[in-house]
């Protein structure tokens, strides 16, 4: 069995055409990697974590790996893991990461202007306004919206002061956090146009990298954390 950085649960079936496998990670946070499957059998996986054995012959067993897409600056390294067992596979990273990439010999699209925009099922909606350069994106079959760090759902796995700062950082409910705010954001009134863009689309699920996914009425909860925050 090949080896892996770090642990991870195995596969979850979410909707027809949509899995996720929740991994651990450095810190509480914990990441998560999304699959979907277009109606042609091509994959999509988002926010690649090294697998071993029997979760590469699962992903085979599900279609064709086709897009590998590291969703923001933060969430590149197990891209370049992922495209060499799937070299056939178009890898999408923002602008920003292209160089880091092309040291790796991996060849990278720019998320932002080269995601295909004639997959029907499947929407790429670039972030504008923040230093992560995020892009989301829809399936819109499963009405599900997958996010990365622009918005959290941990459950209470802090303690003592760790928590008393997550609780203030607004971690523990569908949101984005202050940092977001605080640190992450360079111009507030693109980002509020993003996500005001975002809000207009339909969705019903949210997947977040960090915390739980929201499997129902994770539209009106994102949107009351982003007024929180945002509004
Ligand atoms: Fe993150």
């Amino acid at each position: 069995m090949s080896q892996v950085a770090f642990h991870y649960d195995p596969p979850v079936q979410l909707d027809q055409n949509l899995w996720e496998i929740k991994g651990r990670w450095k810190n509480k946070f914990g990441r998560r990697m999304t699959v979907v499957r277009l109606n042609d059998g091509r994959l999509i996986i988002h926010n690649a974590i090294q697998l071993h054995e029997d979760e590469l012959y699962w992903l085979k067993s599900l279609g064709t790996v086709s897009f590998i897409i590291a969703p923001n600056v933060f969430h590149c390294s197990d891209l370049a893991w992922m495209s060499h067992h799937f070299p056939q596979a178009q890898c999408y990273a923002p602008a920003e990461k292209r160089k880091d990439f092309l040291d790796k010999n991996v060849d990278i699209k720019i998320t932002e202007q080269d995601f295909p925009k004639d997959i029907s099922e499947f929407e790429c909606i670039y972030i504008k306004g923040t230093k992560i350069s995020e892009s989301v994106f829809i399936h819109h079959p499963s009405k599900t919206l997958i996010l990365c760090d622009l918005a959290f759902n941990m459950p209470q796995v802090y303690t003592g002061l760790s928590k008393f700062f997550m609780q203030w950082n607004r971690v523990f409910r569908l949101g984005p956090t202050k940092l977001t705010r605080w640190i992450f954001t360079k111009n507030i009134g693109e980002l509020r146009k993003s996500y005001e863009q975002l809000f207009k689309h339909d969705f019903d699920r949210v997947i977040v990298n960090h915390g739980e996914t929201v499997n129902q009425n994770g539209k009106a909860l994102l949107k009351a954390g982003y007024k929180e925050i945002f509004g």
